[in-house]
């Protein structure tokens, strides 16, 4: 049984024909966890020559998708409960808590714009939401459609072979992810720290738990002050030890340091 099913509207169908192969995706799909339909919107079209873009009312450059094929579209793939979202620079940004939000749901269709984009038409009639993938304006919808797949994939029961992967990201817990090493222990004189290699999974965890703090507060300003406000409300044993960690990033960032403490 499936848990959650993907529909594409694309002008471009092949360009998803690597994303169904490759990778978790690809073994997702195949083990059936979850499902892809990738439908060229140009079928739904009419006429000889299935046309579907125009010139946009009052002037202006670019052609616009037309209202009918695109709609017709999304009716003939929607099912019921299912998650309308048109691709679009203008829509809710994406992060870490939608695609959350998003892989608990059965039906995404997301819907790949081109050119000048939609007529707005197809928006008010179908309830579709807008959806972007950041504050940039790509030529096609379809490489932020391949983002979400991959994004909300990574979250479906059973596509990680292990749960905790997903947990530990950068994002989940409000941090960004601690730095990784594998062999060689040495490379070009440099090191792998060495609480990595004592075997010691609790001193392990509490060693990379400090870095995540340390690496977000050097980078991220904004998951740090949600992350403090958070801290000051826990009471737990690792918020003593969080506590512990960034009032030393705080003492190193008055003493003018604290950029370099990872
Ligand atoms: C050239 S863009 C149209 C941009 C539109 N004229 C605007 O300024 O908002 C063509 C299509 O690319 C997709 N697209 C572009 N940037 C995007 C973004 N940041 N996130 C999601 N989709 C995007 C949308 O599907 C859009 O309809």
């Amino acid at each position: 049984m499936s848990g959650l099913r993907i529909d594409i509207l694309t002008l471009f169908p092949e360009l998803f024909e690597s994303m169904q192969t490759v990778s978790l995706l690809g073994q997702a799909l195949r083990d059936g966890r979850m499902e892809i339909g990738v439908h060229n919107i140009r079928d739904f079209a009419t006429g000889r020559h299935r046309v579907v873009d125009d010139t946009p009312y009052g002037g202006g450059d670019g052609m616009v998708l037309k209202c009918e094929p695109v709609v017709a579209a999304i009716e003939s793939v929607r099912r019921p409960g299912g998650r309308v979202l048109v691709l679009s620079p203008r829509g809710r940004r994406l992060d870490q808590a939608v695609v959350q939000e998003l892989s608990g749901e059965s039906q995404l269709v997301l819907v790949c714009g081109r050119y000048a984009g939609f007529d707005e038409r197809v928006l008010e009639h179908t309830g579709a939401e807008e959806l972007s993938i950041g504050d940039y304006v790509l030529s096609g919808g379809e490489a932020a459609a391949w983002v979400v797949s991959e994004a909300v994939s990574r979250l479906v029961p059973g596509v990680l072979g292990n749960p905790d992967s997903a947990r530990c990201d950068s994002f989940s817990g409000g941090l960004l992810e601690h730095p990784v090493y594998t062999r060689p222990p040495e490379f070009q004189g440099r090191q792998v720290p060495e609480e990595l290699m004592t075997g010691n999974h609790a001193e392990i965890a509490r060693f990379r738990r400090a870095q995540s703090i340390r690496i977000t507060a050097a980078r991220r300003p904004d998951l740090m002050a949600r992350f403090e406000a958070e801290l000051a409300e826990r009471r737990d044993a690792e918020a003593e030890r969080d506590r512990a960690v960034l009032s030393e990033v705080l003492d190193a960032k008055d003493r003018g340091d604290g950029t370099r403490s990872c």
